[in-house]
């Protein structure tokens, strides 16, 4: 058997995947879906009349970038759907069933995001929407080009995602305390949806260890999907310094909660390629955490 038939959605799985489903759907049912309590209605101000001046940004420069990042990564979601969607023509149609419950529930995040900064004038609506265009007008192309990879790929960006939104609600919180409150809401959502994603690729591995093997390309090569936005990696970066959320979190909360619930150390997989990608998702693992190591030794030092 080659690398192929792993990429491929058994089909035999499908009631699986079904109960899977049926459990979003539960949680989703029990989530609370009035984003707009959340916001802060207190502080709006006629534009008209009290136009936009950069005095009235209350947050600090790393945390604007923060979240205008997250608004231009949610916003492509059209882009994103339309790539999971061709991954999955032919395939099972409770996957189809999944992306549209998916892409309803996605379909908030940005609004609620540029909401929340237009409504508190930490930003300008002109540049959001001319940025916003800009993004959009790229589209995105998924590197995966196979189902199973494409959902590994979605798992890490779900869960990163999550991780992202917790961190910066933590390193947010003192300077608003609603924008902790609407990021932590968010974190809800994604992790919601990096729950259905990882089981689905948890229970291929269930029925074959050999399903490891898409799994070792896709985390090594993995990178966000907004990174075609303006000045990507000097955002990363501001973001990764001052914002809370970077290679540490990325390691800690992303790659070793996913390496560990897929059992990857655990896993006996028999073909000679699932073994060799088994050894490199681990290796891949290691490093990540030597230079987590290294950062939070150097952030210790800085502190001293
Ligand atoms: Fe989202
Ligand atoms: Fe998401």
């Amino acid at each position: 058997m080659d690398f192929a038939v792993f990429t491929r959605v058994d089909a035999t799985l499908e009631p699986k995947l079904r109960q899977l489903l049926v459990r979003h759907r539960e949680a989703a049912r029990g989530v609370d879906w009035s984003y707009a309590s959340l916001l802060p209605w207190e502080q709006g101000r006629d534009l008209q009349r009290v136009p936009w001046t950069p005095q009235q940004r209350r947050l600090s420069e790393p945390m604007y970038v923060a979240v205008e990042t997250a608004l231009l990564t949610e916003a492509n979601l059209p882009w994103f759907t339309t790539a999971l969607d061709g991954m999955f023509r032919g395939s099972l149609t409770v996957l189809h069933d999944f992306l549209r419950a998916w892409t309803a529930e996605e379909d908030q995040h940005s609004d609620l995001l540029q909401t929340y900064l237009l409504l508190t004038r930490n930003g300008e609506a002109e540049h959001l929407h001319r940025l916003r265009h800009e993004v959009m007008e790229q589209g995105f192309e998924g590197e995966y080009q196979t189902p199973i990879e494409m959902m590994v790929c979605t798992t890490i960006q779900e869960l990163a995602t999550r991780a992202f939104y917790q961190s910066v609600a933590g390193a947010g919180a003192e300077q608003d305390p609603a924008l902790a409150r609407i990021l932590l809401r968010l974190a809800r959502d994604e992790t919601l949806h990096y729950t259905f994603y990882r089981d689905v690729i948890a229970a291929h591995l269930q029925a074959d260890p050999n399903y490891v093997w898409p799994i070792a390309r896709v985390l090594r090569d993995f990178n966000m999907p907004g990174r075609g936005m303006p000045d990507f990696r000097s955002r990363m970066r501001m973001i990764a310094n001052h914002a809370g959320y970077g290679p540490c979190e990325y390691y800690h909360q992303v790659v070793e909660t996913l390496v560990r619930h897929w059992r990857i150390a655990q896993l006996q997989p028999t073909l000679a390629g699932a073994i060799e990608a088994r050894y490199q998702i681990l290796a891949h693992r290691d490093r990540l955490g030597r230079l987590a190591q290294r950062i939070a030794a150097g952030r210790s030092t800085a502190l001293a």
